[in-house]
């Protein structure tokens, strides 16, 4: 990473300390919906979540007997994994990281989760450039990201057809692009539209 890109990232996520700063849980205490919904009946693994933020969907996870590590840069967001995962007694392995550098692994995980994890294009395709080699075989990707029809904004939040590519090789199980009400927490409440995702990883 560049000097230039360290001090960009470094306010990125003093924004990201600064909401999670605020009393309560930015995006609730509950998991995200789709997570919930795309996840049942899955058999519990090792588990990998980008951008965890607060610690909703990785103590969630946990809860259901993943072994997880969530990876976000904000220290705030840690605290607050922590304090989430020790109200429901379960244990979250926290990496603070930058998404910019981060290392998936290799035939390291049986699910990645990436849920609102938002990050400019260049990180964004630079991680999942990696999914394919860093998941095991048969494991899953559960993804589900804001689409914004603005094409200001399409770097930030692509639509299906590009994450579709993004995350080439993984074979598609459901993709949908679609406008729907969020109810999760202060900041994700309301119409939106998002793109959510399953795919695997086949032998
Ligand atoms: C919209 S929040 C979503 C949080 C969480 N996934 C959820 O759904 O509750 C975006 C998260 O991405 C994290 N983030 C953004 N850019 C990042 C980067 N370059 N490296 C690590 N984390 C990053 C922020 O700190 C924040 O926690």
């Amino acid at each position: 990473m560049t000097k230039e890109q360290m001090k960009k990232n470094s306010a990125v996520s003093s924004y990201w300390d600064a909401r999670f700063s605020e009393a309560g849980y930015a995006y609730g205490e509950e998991p995200n919906v789709f997570l919930r919904a795309s996840c049942e009946g899955m058999a519990p693994g090792d588990a990998l979540s980008l951008c965890e933020g607060e610690g909703r969907n990785a103590v969630y996870l946990a809860r259901l007997g993943f072994r997880v590590t969530a990876v976000d840069f904000s220290p705030v967001g840690l605290q607050k994994t922590k304090a989430l995962a020790a109200r429901h007694g379960v244990e979250v392995n926290y990496l603070l990281a930058d998404m910019a550098d981060f290392d998936l692994g290799c035939a390291r995980w049986d699910l990645v989760v990436s849920i609102f994890a938002q990050p400019p294009s260049a990180i964004r395709q630079r991680l999942y450039r990696q999914l394919e080699q860093s998941l095991r075989p048969n494991g899953a990707l559960i993804l589900e990201t804001k689409a914004d029809v603005d094409a200001t904004s399409e770097d930030r939040y692509p639509g299906l057809a590009i994450l579709r590519e993004e995350i080439a090789p993984l074979s598609l199980s459901f993709g949908e692009e679609k406008e729907h009400q969020l109810n999760e927490g202060p900041y994700h409440s309301g119409l939106q539209r998002t793109v959510q995702i399953v795919a695997y990883k086949r032998t």
